[in-house]
């Protein structure tokens, strides 16, 4: 009887006893909003490349940041011969320092495949590039592989749209969260496959932060599933549980503070739609969490403390028939604005 009064009293507050309630829930999200600001700031400042120039992830992303610009510049319609001394600058400087730390890799490779287009295109123009070409002889001689990737690349308005130009509202219409999954087995083969095609999604400077974790296990697929508020009822039946993070290594400066999350929300998105081009059904997993509940996370699935998690993804194959929430959109007026 006691409880029943006291549940009573709960859900029917008096007017002053709400107001402290809603004075009390105010107060503790400010403080808890405060505290995961403060997390935020010392995660950025601790695991970004903002101050960790000495290694090896912030070294190569400030490599491809630098070569990028040279790329960008060759591709422009009239490239200014002479232009971006800086760039070539930093490229060089970053490439031996790398070199020296930690060997030669495919970054080191691309930014010298970048650099030997660049003095051809400016001695075309008539410039003396000897300086350069000594240098990037000298650093030639680490990758004993032929170097092909990185600079420029003649392409078609025929080849693209060959390739590009089909209808795709009917593929992205039928793209639903799906929780209903066969029992099927989604093979490792298929997730490399459409982990590869989502790599090819735009990031900053081409930096590339958006990685994939997956699950091997039931007992850690649970465990990950369990800290997750959104997956109950249908979780347990993905056959796969992925983790969709952004590495902070790749982000260097203060204003790239967000950017892990763009570009992991990118990524994301192109996982997704590669897996839905392959017959695998997915429902994304909200990572809308408070920093408690993140590092818990972390710990138990070994993801290092300087990848964001951006969302999991639930995914397995469709069964025959399934429903789906029918997830209706806003009218396209209230989205679509011309300025
Ligand atoms: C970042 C993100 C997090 C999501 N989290 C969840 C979730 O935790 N549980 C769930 O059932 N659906 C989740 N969804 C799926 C959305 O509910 C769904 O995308 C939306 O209703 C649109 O429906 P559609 O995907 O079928 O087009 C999430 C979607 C996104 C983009």
């Amino acid at each position: 009887m006691k409880t029943m009064a006291r549940t009573f009293i709960k859900c029917f507050p008096l007017p002053w006893e709400e107001k402290i309630m809603a004075w009390l829930r105010n107060s503790r999200d400010q403080i808890k909003l405060l505290r995961a600001y403060f997390h935020d700031w010392h995660i950025y400042r601790t695991q970004s490349g903002l101050f960790r120039e000495h290694a090896a992830g912030v070294l190569e992303a400030k490599i491809i940041r630098s070569y990028h610009r040279l790329e960008k510049g060759l591709a422009l319609p009239q490239p200014r011969p002479g232009f971006g001394q800086d760039a070539v600058y930093t490229t060089l400087q970053g490439v031996e320092k790398y070199i020296e730390r930690f060997g030669p890799n495919h970054t080191t490779a691309r930014a010298l495949h970048t650099l030997r287009e660049f003095i051809d295109f400016n001695r075309t123009n008539g410039m003396d590039m000897a300086w350069l070409e000594q240098r990037l002889t000298s650093l030639a001689v680490h990758h004993p592989v032929e170097i092909t990737e990185g600079g420029t690349r003649q392409v078609s308005r025929e080849a693209i749209m060959a390739a590009a130009q089909k209808d795709l509202s009917a593929f992205f219409s039928s793209r639903f969260s799906v929780r209903q999954f066969s029992n099927e087995a989604v093979s490792d083969e298929l997730i490399r496959h459409a982990v590869a095609m989502a790599q090819k999604s735009p990031s900053v400077c081409n930096r590339e932060s958006g990685r994939v974790f997956v699950a091997t296990t039931a007992a850690r697929k649970a465990a990950l599933l369990e800290l997750q508020n959104g997956n109950r009822g249908f979780g347990d039946s993905a056959d796969r549980i992925l983790v969709i993070t952004s590495h902070m290594d790749s982000f260097l400066t203060v204003g790239e503070r967000y950017q892990c999350w763009i570009d992991g929300g990118l990524f994301a998105m192109s996982l997704i739609y590669a897996f839905h081009s392959l017959g695998v059904g997915s429902c994304c997993l909200n990572w809308s969490v408070e920093p408690p509940t993140d590092q818990a996370f972390k710990k138990i699935s070994g993801i290092p403390v300087d990848h964001a998690i951006i969302m999991l993804l639930a995914i397995g194959h469709l069964p025959p028939n399934l429903l789906v929430a029918q997830s209706p959109r806003r009218p396209l007026s209230e989205v679509l604005r011309f300025i």
